[in-house]
């Protein structure tokens, strides 16, 4: 059997993108309210205010991962309902309604996986410079410390950061996500730099209440540099594309800049070329905090870029075909793109590598059957498995797997036109129809995987 016996399978949403009450129960503005109040910033001018109104709907919610046999629930929390100031005074209520989620999945049997910062900042603490303050590093940690003690007699998996990329490279880069900044590469680093020391002190948060009986990862994003042919030259030359410093891409893109840090307790040489200059002074002494062991490595995945070695062993990356096949938002279908970053990720660090989301935007619709018949889904995440079963028989120790989405969900700038949902959402009912490719993925985690070696669509 491929998937050991013990692989979790699991499906993932994130607070700002399905809560909505926006304002409830004590709840402080997060970046993301201020960011999507803006015109221009989100499409269609969509925010988080509703979402999926998951807030008030969590019952139903959860009854239907329990329909779809979901093991597995991976979540986060939102800061802003926890301690709306950012730090300092904790707001109950907000705690409450976690406590009560997490005892409604254990009473349907459904194993909750709790990230603590999925990019919903308190905007109080972005008014005081974000990420780039490092002041935010005690905020986090007080703030993971107030959730882990309400929470850890019931939750043992945890989650630092969310695509650390994400966080600043589309935040404070690009400004494309809030808070929406560009700017320059001294504060990128800085940026860079505070966050890891936040989730170095989050983890000391973790260990000082769950000690070893917490399972505690982080979670950067890449793209796969998946190797052209399977030549010792091409597998090389990929692996070097993953990980080294590319000067024709953004900085906070490569790889290793967030990821060698934690796991190896350094910076790479390639890329502390670039970044010494502008890393806060005695940036050194904080290497041990930022690498202090975790258990595992998560790793959020949606597609890769095929890469051949020229005649010096130098990544060259291939432009896909015409017509090759892409999601409904243009990103490249490519299917070995679990199977490489799991291999290249679990020969570097050692540590579990566990797939904490994977999945597409399709353009789904209710049919006339009342049915969601999304068969894109299916086959881009049949293909996916299959790459990552491979992975496995060929010694990657991977561990899990979250498909993203469970339902469709605010998609940050995108807003509410892009579906990445096992579960259809009706946004201006809030009506949840289970996709073809939900009642697919629950033989899939059924039967361990076994059903991926079955055609979904022969009748
Ligand atoms: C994020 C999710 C997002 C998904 C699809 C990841 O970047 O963690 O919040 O919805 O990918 O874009």
């Amino acid at each position: 059997m491929a998937f050991p016996s013990n692989f979790v399978w699991g499906a993932a949403t994130a607070s700002y993108q399905i809560e909505g009450a926006w304002d409830e129960d004590g709840r402080s503005p997060s970046i993301w309210d201020v960011f999507s109040a803006t015109p221009g910033n989100v499409a269609n001018g969509d925010t988080g205010k509703i979402a999926c109104d998951h807030y008030h709907r969590y019952k139903e919610d959860v009854a239907l991962m329990k329909e779809l046999g979901l093991p597995a629930y991976r979540f986060s929390i939102a800061w802003p309902r926890i301690i709306p100031g950012g730090r300092g005074e904790v707001n109950r209520k907000g705690l409450d309604f976690y406590s009560r989620l997490v005892d409604e999945l254990l009473a349907a049997d459904i194993e909750p996986w709790v990230t603590l910062y999925h990019w919903d900042l308190p905007q109080s603490l972005q008014n005081e410079g974000g990420w780039t303050n490092p002041a935010i590093t005690d905020a986090f940690a007080g703030y993971t410390s107030v959730v882990a003690k309400t929470l850890g007699d019931r939750v043992k998996n945890w989650m630092t950061f969310n695509e650390p990329q994400c966080v600043i490279g589309l935040g404070l880069d690009a400004g494309r996500h809030a808070p929406g900044y560009k700017l320059p590469q001294c504060d990128i680093v800085k940026a860079t730099h505070n966050l890891l020391v936040a989730h170095g002190k989050s983890v000391d948060a973790l260990r000082a209440i769950g000690g070893s009986t917490f399972n505690i990862g982080y979670v950067p994003t890449t793209q796969t540099a998946v190797p052209a042919t399977e030549s010792a030259a091409d597998i090389e030359a990929a692996r070097r594309s993953f990980f080294n410093y590319k000067p024709q891409r953004p900085l906070i893109w490569n790889l290793a800049l967030l990821t060698d840090p934690v796991f190896l307790g350094e910076y790479s040489a390639d890329i502390l070329a670039v970044i010494e200059k502008d890393l806060p002074s005695g940036w050194q002494r904080d290497l041990p905090l930022i690498s202090r062991p975790i258990d595992f490595c998560g790793i959020n995945l949606y597609w890769g870029n095929r890469i051949r070695a020229d005649d010096a062993g130098n990544p060259v990356m291939l432009a896909n075909p015409v017509g090759h096949p892409q999601t409904a938002l243009k990103w490249t279908v490519e299917e070995e793109t679990l199977r490489w970053a799991s291999v290249f990720l679990h020969k570097r660090y050692g540590k579990p590598v566990i797939i904490t989301e994977n999945g597409l935007s399709s353009s789904d619709w209710v049919f006339r059957d009342g049915k969601v018949h999304d068969t894109a889904r299916i086959d881009f995440t049949q293909r996916y498995l299959l790459g990552l079963e491979r992975a496995i028989a060929d010694g990657a120790n991977v561990t899990g797997y979250f498909h993203w989405s469970l339902m469709d969900n605010f998609e940050w700038s995108e807003g509410y036109k892009e579906r990445f949902g096992l579960i259809h959402v009706d946004f201006a009912t809030q009506k949840r129809t289970i996709k073809d490719s939900g009642y697919w993925y629950r033989d899939v985690m059924k039967t361990n995987g076994e059903s991926l070696h079955q055609d979904p669509f022969s009748s």
